[in-house]
């Protein structure tokens, strides 16, 4: 198997939940590297997530949007780099319902512009995307990597045209590209909009659960870890121009994710409420993980374990999301949930 030289990265979202995440990671395995954080520093982008790291001569911050051509191209010349991770993006389903341009340009436009820099440079890059791009799926199959996309929400169908960029300038350009798609990822650092943390946050302050619709839907809840070694394993022997799918290969429901949330925080079901659900609501997310696990890759976390361990992260970890929940989340949070929850109360 070949392994990849990989010295000098570029790792675009680098403040978010899973870009934090692997940045940790990866200095803490590949000591010799250097890492470059790109990040607009969005609502979801938050510099604290690295406070332990910033002191850390192998890794510095270049604030900008990855839809500067110039700053990128000007970055990847200044800093050597050989390789490009692609985190950034809008990543919320809710919002992109709310406000959809926005995924537009960053997803799209912005995967488009770090490709134009990676042919004019001769740069690898790595591309982050998601089982979102399958679409909801039925039955009982499991989602290869050769399945046909079919994306149902605008983050999920921006998502799928940057997927599909990617792997369009590998065949037109011969630009050597990798591609991981992830798994619903839980762990710490995640912004509080999304369910695991929403939930875990708000049972620890003791306000109402808004579970959309039956609750039935089914996600593989992955630990961010598992993504970061997944992502690891591609980075170093994936094959050039492949794609790889990344998660546990196991589903729950969202009632099933929030009695978990609950037992872990030692709090009660009579918080949960059943709201008016999300349009276009996917009913169902799985993947099967048998390529990269060709590579030599494990998931190390069963999902019941990686949302019990995120939900008592945050139990730990007041300090980081209280300043967030008081902010901007407020406004987009009445926005979302004032009206669904009305009248709700048991
Ligand atoms: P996040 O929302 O926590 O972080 C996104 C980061 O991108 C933030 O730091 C933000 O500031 C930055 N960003 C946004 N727009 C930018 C722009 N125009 N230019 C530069 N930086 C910008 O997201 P996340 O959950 O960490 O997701 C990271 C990646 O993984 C995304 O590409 C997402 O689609 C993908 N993904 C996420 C999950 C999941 O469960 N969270 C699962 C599979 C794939
Ligand atoms: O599957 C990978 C995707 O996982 C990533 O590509 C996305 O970036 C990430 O946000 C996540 O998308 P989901 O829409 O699956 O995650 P979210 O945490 O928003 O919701 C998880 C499930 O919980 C989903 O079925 C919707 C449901 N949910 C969510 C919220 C926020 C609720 O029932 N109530 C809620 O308030």
């Amino acid at each position: 198997m070949t392994q990849h030289p990989v010295q000098n990265l570029l790792i675009t979202g680098g403040c978010g939940f899973i870009g934090s995440n692997f940045v940790r990671y990866w200095l803490t395995e590949h000591p010799h590297s250097r890492v470059v954080v790109y990040d607009k520093l969005t609502y979801a982008g938050r510099k604290e997530n690295l406070a332990d790291l910033w002191d850390d001569a192998r890794l510095q911050l270049v604030v900008g949007d990855i839809g500067d051509q110039a700053l990128v191209r000007g970055t990847c010349q200044q800093q050597s780099i050989d390789l490009i991770v692609n985190f950034a993006a809008e990543t919320h389903v809710d919002q992109s319902i709310l406000g959809p341009l926005v995924f537009t340009d960053t997803n799209v436009r912005g995967t488009h512009v770090l490709l134009e820099v990676a042919r004019e440079l001769g740069i690898r890059l790595h591309h982050i995307s998601t089982d979102e791009v399958y679409g909801h799926i039925r039955d009982d199959h499991q989602s290869v990597e050769a399945d046909a996309l079919a994306p149902r929400s605008p983050y999920a169908a921006s998502k799928a045209a940057a997927d599909q960029l990617v792997q369009a300038y590998a065949i037109t350009y011969n630009l050597p590209v990798t591609i991981t798609r992830g798994a619903n990822n839980v762990g710490p650092y995640q912004y509080p909009e999304k369910a695991v943390p929403l939930f875990s946050t708000n049972a620890i302050l003791g306000e109402a659960i808004p579970i959309y619709g039956d609750g039935l839907q089914m996600r593989d809840y992955a630990h961010v870890y598992d993504h970061c070694t997944g992502i690891e394993t591609v980075l170093l022997r994936g094959e050039i121009g492949e794609v790889y799918n990344v998660g546990t290969g196991r589903e729950m429901t969202n009632l099933e994710m929030v009695d978990i949330v609950l037992a872990s925080l030692g709090k009660s079901h009579d918080l949960i409420r059943h709201v008016t659900d999300r349009p276009g609501h996917d009913r169902r997310y799985s993947m099967n993980v048998d390529k990269l696990k060709t590579l030599g890759w494990q998931p190390k976390y069963d999902p019941k374990e990686a949302v019990a361990e995120a939900a008592k992260w945050y139990a730990e970890h007041r300090a980081w999301w209280e300043p967030i929940r008081s902010g901007a989340f407020r406004e987009y949070y009445e926005k979302q949930y004032a009206e669904r929850l009305a009248g709700t109360a048991q």
